[in-house]
């Protein structure tokens, strides 16, 4: 029999006393609950997660669950967390409680550290807690310290353990490839072990992003169910281990991808784990949701309580083909778009093996004389004449060996020795482990900036995943390799940071290869994906919703899928962070003329749409229309994006299935309902409702005809 709530392996006979309460680890956020007890063989083992119980005391009536941080090698029969190699050849591990202490964080987080050590051979594992209580959050991370005289071996080493017992498990994952990421697929768990994870290195989540959702006990709404969501911040290689055993009991183990990563550490060392991050919802995804997009916002993201730019990319107007000439002509057009910035992506430099194409010039990072016989200098001047800033793309992870760098500098490249490298994108990846590296890599910025201190944006791209698995470093240890890579990126990112704390930054990797918080400490936005086609972003964007805010989902209007109309491209790219990536050749006046009413339109909304709750009303992915909503803060004014994709008349034979329900309003509030970014430039009045009527009516936003979309805004009548 099992339990109807996300509480951890709950009473089935609740005992009238228990006798563990004064040895409870209580971790709270406003609304969950994460206990751990330490019994009387001094093991700690968790005892419940789930909604918070309004008397602490009445955690004490639940029974213990399975041992907290489960090890390899003693008694347990699945996959541990822990797992050391010690010097005398033993390879299990046994953690006892030594002791916790909990304090106040200087962002207001509270962090409990309990501390575990091995009796016998003195390792000692600490187990982190990070809680943001107002948005029900928990991060979590371990550090492992050799205690012993000789160095020990980790062969897995979790940032994290949580353990359920419930009636079923419904796994989200979000998985796809290039051009076509973030897809969200549910299944059902059964016994067994479900594992997501990559070793693509660099470029980690080419194939799947490092976050899931479990639904618990039933498949969860929008609005409605018990879900765990989580995530690992980390910008490489993560494992997530999803294990059901015998008696139906869910383990959730999270943390860098142990594969091929054995991590030595010598006496006295110790290893810090990335967060885990991870929040519960009994109000379904879209709680869960706006959990993530606030903690975000306040605590995670680069500048995340700051607004965004609106741009005009190069990429796809251009390519590689342009001059000085063409970009002075984009700039011009970028600002009779009335957006805040021109970026100059990829196919600027490189002399000797100039960057007419991707098959040379990375690592060479002087401007292309031929092309830009003026230098960057002139492109910043000709941005500031037009009133807009100047960004500039860069992939300075990566070398072409047709470049100088590489001629110069062969081992910097992460390759064999002694065979043929395989190439991605005719490159290969340098080698961040190395300091020389590093301080070439921060010099790619350090240059760009101190030359062109007017350069306002970089868009850091990332395209080749790690392969030929090897390090030419002399000090580097080979399975440290993937580990010590992310940790000699961080190191860059945060010199850039320490330096140019003004830079916003988009995180690229050949689309949504890279899409993780930790990366998100040092970037201010992502680029999902190269695909935007806009009906296959609807898909992605509510994908990467699930847990990052609009803010950081860079969505460019591009010429893909032509038979779209401009202003259904437009609408689609208003629900993340506006850019545009195309040429007014490719649109006629009329269309010109609406994207430039739409940028104004959307920079008096951007308060709602970056800053504001986001309720997905209806998903993509039931078929016909979809519709997603923005409430400003503190029942503020909202607005609603509707896309007709396949309309079928049977939806309108009955009136009621074919309203929009509105969400995150204020029942008791009046709001006046327009239609605005009309293609005509018109405002289109809908009439005056209550909060309660349009939450619980709705009005029927969606229409018949395809590819029709329309932005509601909703004001609230004073
Ligand atoms: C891949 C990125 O995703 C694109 O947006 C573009 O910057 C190209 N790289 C340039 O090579």
């Amino acid at each position: 029999m099992k339990t109807n709530s996300f509480i951890t392996l709950a009473a089935m006979m609740i005992p009238a006393f228990y006798g563990y309460a004064e040895n409870l680890i209580v971790i709270e956020t406003d609304n969950i609950a994460l206990v751990y007890d330490v019994a009387d063989d001094n093991r700690m083992y968790q005892r419940y997660l789930g909604k918070k119980l309004q008397d602490t005391k009445e955690y004490s009536l639940i029974p213990n669950g399975p041992e907290a941080h489960l090890t390899h090698g003693m008694e347990d029969y699945f996959e541990p967390a822990l797992h050391i190699n010690h010097p005398d050849g033993n390879p299990s591990t046994l953690l006892k409680y030594k002791g916790h202490e909990s304090s106040t964080l200087d962002d207001g987080a509270i962090q409990t550290v309990i501390t575990l050590a091995d009796p016998v051979y003195n390792d000692e594992v600490k187990l982190f807690y990070t809680v943001y209580p107002e948005h029900d959050i928990i991060k979590t991370h371990t550090t492992i310290t050799n205690g012993e005289k000789r160095p020990i071996e980790l062969e897995k080493y979790a940032s994290s353990m949580l353990h359920f017992s419930n009636g079923d498990y419904y796994l989200t994952q979000f998985n796809g490839d290039w051009a076509s990421e973030a897809n969200a697929i549910e299944t059902k768990l059964e016994y067994g072990k479900k594992q997501l994870d990559t070793k693509l290195g660099t470029r980690a989540n080419l194939f799947c992003s490092p976050f899931f959702q479990l639904a618990l006990d039933a498949p969860a709404s929008e609005t409605s169910g018990d879900i765990l969501v989580g995530t690992l911040a980390w910008t490489g290689n993560y494992r997530f281990t999803f294990e059901v055993d015998h008696r139906g009991e869910l383990r959730i183990i999270s943390g860098i991808n142990p594969y091929a990563s054995q991590r030595t550490l010598a006496k006295g060392e110790t290893f810090t784990t990335p967060e885990f991050i991870f929040t519960l919802s009994n109000e379904g995804r879209g709680k869960a949701s706006r959990n993530f997009h606030d903690w975000a916002r306040d605590h995670q993201l680069y500048k995340g309580n700051e607004t965004r730019m609106t741009l005009l990319n190069n990429w796809e107007a251009t390519y590689f083909d342009f001059n000085e000439e063409k970009l002075k002509n984009l700039m011009g057009e970028a600002k009779e778009l009335g957006v805040d910035l021109f970026l100059l992506d990829d196919g600027w430099f490189g002399n000797k093996h100039p960057r007419h194409n991707d098959t040379q010039g990375l690592g060479d990072w002087e401007p292309t004389a031929d092309k830009l016989p003026n230098g960057i200098k002139a492109l910043t001047e000709a941005a500031k004449a037009n009133g807009i800033k100047f960004g500039i793309w860069i992939e300075p992870e990566m070398v072409n060996p047709r470049s100088e760098l590489f001629e110069k500098h062969p081992d910097w490249a992460i390759s064999f020795p002694n065979r043929e490298p395989y190439y991605h994108r005719h490159q290969l990846v340098l080698d961040l482990t190395n300091p020389e590296v590093q301080d070439y890599v921060f010099g790619v910025v350090d240059r760009l900036m101190t030359e062109n201190p007017d350069i306002a944006f970089m868009k850091w791209d990332c395209n080749t995943p790690t392969t030929n698995i090897y390090s030419h470093y002399e000090k580097m240890n080979q399975t440290h390799l993937y580990v010590d890579y992310v940790r000699g990126l961080y190191n860059v990112l945060q010199r850039v940071q320490d330096k140019y704390p003004d830079l916003m930054m988009m995180m690229c990797s050949g689309g949504g290869g890279r899409s993780d918080y930790e990366g998100l400490k040092y970037f201010t936005e992502f680029w999902p994906s190269d695909d935007t086609d806009p009906i296959e972003r609807l898909y992605i964007q509510w994908g990467f919703s699930q847990i990052f805010p609009s803010k950081t989902l860079c969505s460019h209007v591009t010429t893909w899928n032509r038979a779209t109309p401009v202003k259904f491209r437009t609408n689609v790219a208003m629900m993340g962070k506006l850019g545009f990536d195309i040429k007014f050749d490719d649109m006629t006046p009329e269309e010109v003329a609406y994207c430039r009413r739409a940028v104004a339109n959307y920079n008096a909304l951007k308060p709602i749409i970056l800053e504001g709750d986001l309720y997905r009303l209806v998903s993509p992915y039931e078929g016909e229309h979809t519709a997603t909503m923005y409430v400003g803060k503190n029942d503020g004014d909202a607005v609603v994006f509707t896309f007709d994709l396949n309309p079928r008349y049977k939806q309108f034979i009955w009136k009621s299935d074919a309203n929009v329900r509105l969400q995150g309003l204020n029942p008791s509030y009046r709001y006046r309902v327009t239609e605005i970014d009309r293609t005509d430039g018109s405002d289109l009045p809908l009439g005056e409702y209550s909060g309660d009527y349009l939450m619980t009516v709705g009005l029927p936003l969606f229409t018949l005809t395809r590819l029709n979309s329309r932005v509601i805004t909703l004001n609230v009548i004073q």
